[in-house]
């Protein structure tokens, strides 16, 4: 994670790097630090502890004239959220200061040795390693060469890396490489720009250069940048046009940006229902494969972390339901020690919003060698998913700042069931007059959902319930044990209240020994055929003492009788029921986090875009 930005030009810099590293805060948020090169060609580094606002804070008074400089917000991964953990990190000169983001796997054997040879560390950061590394090998040079430094440099780095690097000896000029963490560069008649990510740019210019792992840059003040090779031989690049998409976003009348996006949920699933449905048929342009190829597809996998899991594990339930091939989800970090079998017909399905996931990006490269095809499923245009993938569907769902996803689970639910829908139209199991059926019971739910969202004030009494409890249980069946699982997710992630999910029928293997009076229990129980399964359940566990909320299918005397609570969603077709159950515990998970006192926004410890493995 981390978020980066650097600029050298003839402007100030300060505001800039500011105002990047808001619009990359969702990348991390416990620290930020920025260096700049001043007139004298010295360098000026403040760092604070927390969000980027306390740094701003700190730099209110400073008058900073300064045209070149690099900024960091972080996500702690080697060593404590503390001001000397913030980046950016410097030698002990203060000739050399950089920002990195991911993980340098070598480290300690790197600062052992460094160490012995006499460089002090003054952090416990991995990233302190490259800058003591850099000023021992560029000084052992003495041939002022930087750019060949830092690729030397990185030949001894093990991990993922992205490093943006200031000299105070090469005033004007910024140097780059990116190894496994994403990087896009700028040119502009104000000088050189250069971010994690195109969010931090998207303000100042109309296109960027996103840079390819293993490559390096050098930017420089009169805007110009170089990308070159580890043999240093200079790249090209194509220029690409920046996409509205990213275009970073206010909260507007809303509190917090997790409602706003919560309440677009009608406007997504309308719009990629639309998207379709006009097309008189089911049309995915960007999977790239043929009709050949998917009636040959012998097994999927799917691969993804998270919320992206989830909707994943409903993937498997709709390709295996409607299309018939067998599907098997993995959690991403998991798939790198699994033993996978693939053949000429096995494809392989990452499901990422952001697009950067490492553990994801990991899996997807490792099922790659093996020779399957790889597709991606992701919210971002020219993610590094989307660019390594051989194939991808848009989620459509627009950015999503929150941390905790819940427009992108939506839509990557409909993409993933159009995917469903496709394969089974391709297969001859569904005819063309199905799957439009199928679409237009997309369409509809959008009003449907839209209902739920304008009803949320007939949740307070369940969830001040829950704002007290200490933990708590979600289950669900078959489609909807996923959505009890996302609803115990978005719990945790956001209210710091435990929360775990089982499949409904599972819990008397377990689970049930923590019933108790008071013990909350979600249960998500939809009008369908499982749902005299899962009513014997809410009897077993009030006859226990424990208190039930349900979620379900409006009208439902017998669950109104047997529940404590009952979160209302309309009826909707079996195979959607996902769609609409969900909302009511993205509204549970705010207002218990609300009524905690948290900031349902910014999680403590979690980031909205996961960079290292
Ligand atoms: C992080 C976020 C989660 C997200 C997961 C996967 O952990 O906090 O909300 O679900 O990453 O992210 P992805 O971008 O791959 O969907």
């Amino acid at each position: 994670m981390c978020g980066i930005v650097g600029f050298t030009g003839t402007k100030p810099v300060k505001d800039f790097l500011l105002e990047g590293l808001h619009n990359l805060e969702y990348r991390g948020y416990d620290s930020a630090g920025i260096a700049l090169l001043l007139d004298d060609n010295s360098l000026f580094i403040k760092k604070r502890s927390g969000a980027v606002d306390v740094l701003e804070d700190a730099l209110h008074e400073t008058d900073m004239p300064a045209q070149t400089g690099i900024g960091h917000t972080r996500w702690a991964t080697h060593g404590a959220p503390s001001e000397i953990n913030a980046h950016p990190h410097f030698n002990a000169d203060k000739s050399l200061a950089l920002v990195h983001n991911g993980i340098i796997e070598n480290s300690y054997v790197l600062r052992e040795s460094l160490e012995a040879e006499g460089y002090h560390f003054v952090s416990e950061t991995d990233t302190e390693v490259i800058v003591h590394l850099l000023d021992k090998v560029y000084k052992e040079r003495e041939d002022g060469d930087l750019l060949q430094a830092l690729i030397d440099v990185s030949k001894v780095l093990e991990g993922s890396y992205a490093i943006v690097l200031l000299s105070s000896e090469h005033p004007g000029e910024l140097f780059a490489v990116r190894n496994g963490s994403p990087l896009v560069l700028a040119k502009h008649d104000d000088g050189a720009y250069i971010a994690s990510d195109v969010i931090a740019l998207v303000s100042r210019v109309k296109h960027v250069i996103t840079m390819d792992n293993n490559e390096f840059a050098h930017l420089k003040k009169d805007g110009s940048v170089h990308v070159y090779n580890d043999k240093k031989e200079e790249l090209e690049h194509i220029i690409q046009e920046l996409d509205v998409n990213h275009i970073p976003l206010d909260n507007g009348e809303y509190p917090d940006f997790m409602l706003k996006e919560m309440n677009e949920q009608p406007d997504v699933i309308e719009r990629l229902g639309q998207d379709r449905f006009d097309a008189g048929s089911i049309r995915l342009d960007g999977l790239n494969l043929s009709d050949e190829e998917i009636k040959n597809t012998d097994k999927i996998f799917i691969v993804a972390c998270g919320t992206s899991y989830h909707a994943s594990l409903l993937a498997k339930n709709y390709i295996e339901n409607l299309a018939g091939i067998p599907v098997e989800v993995a959690v991403a970090s998991e798939f790198a020690n699994q033993h996978v079998l693939v053949t000429d017909h096995t494809l392989c399905i990452i499901v990422t919003q952001s697009g950067e996931t490492a553990d994801t990006l990991a899996a997807a490269r490792k099922i790659k060698d093996l020779g399957a095809r790889v597709f991606a499923i992701t919210n971002v245009l020219g993610s590094t998913a989307a660019r390594e993938s051989d194939g991808v569907i848009y989620t459509k769902a627009g950015p999503e700042v929150s941390v905790a996803a819940t427009k992108t689970f939506v839509a990557q639910i409909v993409a993933v069931f159009f995917l469903a829908l496709f394969f089974a139209e391709k297969n001859g199991r569904l005819s063309s007059e199905e799957v439009l059926s199928h679409l237009k019971d997309i369409q509809d739910l959008s009003v449907k959902l839209g209902e739920v969202l304008s009803k949320q004030e007939d949740y307070e009494k369940g969830s001040r319930f829950f704002a007290q409890a200490h933990s708590a249980l979600f289950i669900g069946r078959s489609l909807n044990y996923p959505i009890a699982s996302e609803g115990a997710l978005k719990l945790k992630e956001i209210s710091y209240l435990h929360a775990e999910a089982y499949p409904a029928g599972e819990i008397k293997h377990g689970p049930f020994a923590l019933l108790e009076p008071g013990f909350p229990v979600v249960v998500v129980i939809p009008h369908d055929d499982t749902r005299a399964k899962t009513l014997s359940n809410i009897k077993e566990i009030r006859a226990r003492g424990a208190v039930v909320l349900a979620v379900a299918t409006q009208g439902d005397a017998e669950v109104e009788e047997n529940a404590d609570f009952v979160f209302w969603v309309p009826s909707v077709p079996p195979l959607l029921t996902p769609l609409i159950s969900v909302i009511p515990l993205q509204i549970l998970a705010r207002k218990v986090a609300l009524d905690r006192g948290q900031n349902v926004d910014r999680p403590r410890n979690l980031a909205k875009s996961v960079t290292v493995e």
